[in-house]
């Protein structure tokens, strides 16, 4: 237990640590991006070069080195001149044609300008605005904030740029409808966005359109291309299309950003020059543009404009609680600050760091500690009851997954549409099924199938069941599991084989049947040592097995085809009493319809054929299956061979072809032959015959099938001689085989069930069927 516990510690450690690292990650992400876009370039008291130039033009704070007035001297250059003209209100601010918006530490947003181009509904032109910005050879180039945006449903726009780089680029944006156009972001349909390259001085955009807006023009006569910010422009879908107002709000949201810098020497260089431009508390800048030039940028811990004179000032963190995380005392130091405790406190001062804690000098060795000691009792009682809280909910709710995943909502629905059944079927708890199979021992396994495993249950009172537990789950076996038990539930008949209940908890469903103790009828046909399986023992388990599917035909509050009728699903039980198994193939066939039209599904060497090639399920399918099994009752042969010649391959092709030439005789069962009368014989023949007809319709129903046997049976019981006769003449072999009949041979009576749907694999079997299949 102990060490357990210090395993749990570790781990709930190990998780904290994660987590802390996580978090920690997620906030230098965040820091980094907030502090990034602050301008403290019009931070500060003094921006402008002096006190008498002007600080303001309309609502533009105008900070060093940019200067207000032509000729003034209160900017770095001519290119810095600012224009403030006063015949609007409020005045507007502008750096040769080019209004100005907003200044920052690095870049200035000018107006736009935006190409147009209007058709008629003939594909005219009727409205050609270009555009064009020259930079020249200014300190600016557009920043790569901006993209070249193109709106419209069957244009193509180029942007050419020069003045020191070569570039063009463009994008195409069609659309054929208007509801196809998304609504808030440039996809390519109605709208399309490039980027461009840093540093580029000049653009000219030029629109062409590839059929003049003609298919179009119902809902989109114009188109437009800008180059302007990204994040301010926002695609309002077609509505933009029909907005008349579109250019206009365009214009005066979307400004073009242009990243400006001082000159065109390097920091290295200008660091050296006479009018290096970066006072105190200030770091200079290279500018990333290519063509030279610096920026200078504040400390950390200093803010202001660094192109004025004293500098960048120290910005005093404690004078806003907000800036720092001091608890106590907060000492400003320049570019940074101090924390600290007031006399009789110790720590760092820091809110997110230990704090301010009192000094108190008795006894604080062992007050520390206790309190440590307490601390970390309470901490492991605390994550213990927490560890164990949250493996019991984890639990349960895995339950209640498993039984959602397992179909119990299709079950209950399929079982209260389905009306009654309910109360006879249990509904285990996965302890319960676990409990019984000894969790699911090796030394309790009946038997391996296609897919799943039989396990042999005890349950608490006594009773010994078969437990059926699928191997893997997907979807239609789950719905394979679910069509088992809804039949199952339905039918009642003292040959069919019993559900008890289910479980739907586990991890795959799992079914809970009557424990059949002896095995499958196709184990007792193969072992030809079986001294029981007498002709008149054959015949009375075939009419129980057609009996049992004349029921499931008829009887049953609705019809139920089988569709996986062989010996492997026909169980023996200690009396050797059939009961017919395996439901999960099964169809319930609505009362209105004669057949239902399914994906092929059955076991080779027993499918009929017409159902094969149809996908046409009726009852006469079952009837077919059983025929073949008659047919193995008869001559003990295994329905397909591969070690029998290719025309005996097939057993009901082989069967048919001897009654044909009069060999019956040759291929039954010598025991068989012994003990039956040559009428009975040639009367089981004859059915054998009917069952296998290729068309449905010619053969008998089950119930004719079952009152025929049941008839043959009569006529046996009046010549009881036979079958004692057959018992004296094998009793010699009974002895040795009769014990490994018993349950150690593993019995597979839910196996074998082979999906066709048209495509076969590389498997012979599978690939020689239709070959062999009775036509
Ligand atoms: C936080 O960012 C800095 C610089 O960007 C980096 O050096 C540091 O490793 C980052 N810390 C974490 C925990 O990611
Ligand atoms: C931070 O900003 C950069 C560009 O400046 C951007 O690419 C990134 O996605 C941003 N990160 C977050 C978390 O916003
Ligand atoms: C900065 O402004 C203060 C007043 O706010 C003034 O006293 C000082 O002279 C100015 N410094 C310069 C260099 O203009
Ligand atoms: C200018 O400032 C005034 C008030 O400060 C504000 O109402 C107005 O919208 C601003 N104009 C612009 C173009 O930002
Ligand atoms: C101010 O703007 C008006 C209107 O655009 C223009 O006519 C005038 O010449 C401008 N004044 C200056 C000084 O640029
Ligand atoms: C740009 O193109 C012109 C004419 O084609 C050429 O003379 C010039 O060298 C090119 N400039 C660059 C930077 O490639
Ligand atoms: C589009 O119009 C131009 C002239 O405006 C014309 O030369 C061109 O052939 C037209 N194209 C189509 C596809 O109509
Ligand atoms: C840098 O600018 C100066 C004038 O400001 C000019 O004389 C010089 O030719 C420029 N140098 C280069 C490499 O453009
Ligand atoms: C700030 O704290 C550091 C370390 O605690 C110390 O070295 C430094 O002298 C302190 N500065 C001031 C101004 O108190």
């Amino acid at each position: 237990m102990p060490r357990i516990l210090i395993i749990r510690i570790a781990w709930f450690y190990l998780c904290g640590l994660a987590l802390t690292a996580l978090i920690s990650a997620a906030q230098n992400n965040t820091n980094t991006n907030t502090t990034a876009p602050v301008t403290t370039i019009t931070k500060g008291a003094n921006i402008t070069k002096s006190p008498g130039c002007q600080r303001q033009c309309g609502n533009l704070t105008v900070p060093y080195p940019f200067g207000v007035g032509p000729g003034s001297g209160c900017a770095i250059g001519t290119w810095f001149e600012i224009t403030c003209n006063t015949s609007f209100n409020p005045p507007k601010p502008f750096i040769g044609q080019l209004e100005i918006y907003d200044i920052s530490d690095s870049q200035i947003r000018i107006s736009n300008v935006m190409a147009k181009k209007c058709y008629s509904q003939s594909g005219a032109l009727v409205q050609d605005n270009t555009a064009w910005t020259n930079l020249g050879t200014t300190p600016y180039s557009f920043s790569e904030l901006n993209k070249f945006t193109v709106i419209g449903c069957d244009d193509f726009a180029l942007i050419t740029g020069s003045e020191g780089l070569n570039f063009t680029s463009g994008c195409v944006s069609l659309c054929s409808k208007a509801e196809d156009v998304p609504d808030g972001y440039c996809s390519g349909i109605g709208c399309c966005q490039t980027s461009i390259p840093r540093g580029l001085k000049y653009y000219f955009a030029s629109l062409s359109s590839l059929k003049n807006h003609t298919t179009v023009s119902s809902f989109d006569p114009c188109s437009y291309a800008f180059l302007g910010e990204q994040d301010r422009f926002i695609f309002r879908g077609a509505s933009d299309f029909s907005d008349p107002n579109f250019m206009q709000r365009t214009l005066a949201t979307v400004p073009i950003v242009l990243d400006w810098a001082l000159g065109n020497l390097s920091c290295s260089a200008a660091q050296k020059a006479n009018d290096y431009a970066c006072k105190a508390n200030s770091d200079c800048v290279d500018s990333e543009t290519g063509f030279g030039g610096y920026r200078c940028s504040c400390n950390p811990g200093y803010e202001g404009n660094p192109y004025v004179s004293p500098g960048c000032q120290d910005i005093n963190e404690c004078a806003d609680p907000n800036n720092n995380p001091c608890e106590r005392i907060c000492i400003n130091t320049p570019g940074a600050y101090n924390c600290s405790c007031p006399g009789g406190y110790y720590g760092d001062g820091k809110k997110d760091g230990r704090g301010c804690i009192a000094n108190n000098k008795e006894l604080p060795v062992i007050k520390l500690s206790l309190g440590l000691g307490f601390g970390f009792l309470s901490l492991l009682v605390g994550i213990t009851w927490l560890y164990f809280g949250i493996k019991k909910r984890k639990l349960i709710k895995l339950r209640e997954n498993f039984f959602q995943q397992n179909g119990g909502l299709l079950l209950k629905q399929q079982l209260s549409s389905n009306g009654g059944g309910v109360e006879s079927t249990k509904v285990f708890t996965a302890e319960e099924l676990e409990k019984a199979t000894n969790k699911y021992a090796d030394d309790r396994i009946l038997g391996r199938g296609g897919y799943g495993t039989v396990y042999k249950g005890i349950l608490p009172d006594k009773r010994i069941v078969a437990i059926k537990k699928s191997r893997i789950m997907d979807e239609s076996q789950i719905e394979q599991f679910i069509n088992e038990m809804v039949i199952l539930t339905q039918v009642n008949h003292r040959n069919v084989v019993k559900l008890l209940g289910c479980c739907l908890e586990a991890e795959v469903p799992l079914l809970v049947y009557e424990y059949v103790s002896s095995g499958t009828l196709f184990h007792h046909i193969q072992n030809s040592a079986m001294t029981w399986l007498s002709w008149e023992d054959r015949l009375r388990i075939a009419a129980e097995a057609a009996g049992a599917l004349s029921y499931l035909h008829s009887a049953a509050s609705k019809p139920v085809i089988h569709r996986d009728v062989k010996s492997a699903n026909i169980l023996l039980d200690e009396y050797y009493t059939a009961k017919i198994s395996d439901f999960g193939a099964s169809r319930l066939v609505p009362l209105d319809q004669t057949q239902v039209t399914t994906l092929v599904q059955g076991t080779l060497g027993y499918l009929d054929p017409e159902y094969f090639h149809t996908s046409q399920l009726t009852e006469k399918s079952d009837v077919y299956s059983f025929g073949v099994v008659l047919a193995e009752l008869l001559t003990g042969k295994k329905p397909l061979c591969m070690e029998r010649s290719q025309k005996e391959r097939n057993l009901a092709k082989y069967f048919l072809m001897s009654m044909k030439e009069n060999r019956l005789f040759q291929i039954l069962e010598p025991r068989v032959v012994r003990e039956g009368s040559l009428e009975q014989l040639q009367a089981a023949g004859e059915l054998v015959k009917r069952c296998l007809y290729l068309s449905g319709v010619d053969r008998p129903t089950m119930k004719e099938v079952a009152m025929e046997l049941e008839g043959l049976r009569k006529f046996t019981l009046r010549h009881p001689w036979a079958n004692q006769h057959g018992h004296e003449e094998s009793m010699g072999l009974m002895t040795e085989n009769e014990a490994s009949d018993l349950y150690t041979v593993p019995m597979s009576p839910y196996s074998d069930t082979v999906p066709l749907s048209g495509q076969y694999s590389s498997d012979t079997a599978r690939v020689m069927f239709p070959a062999n299949s009775p036509r």
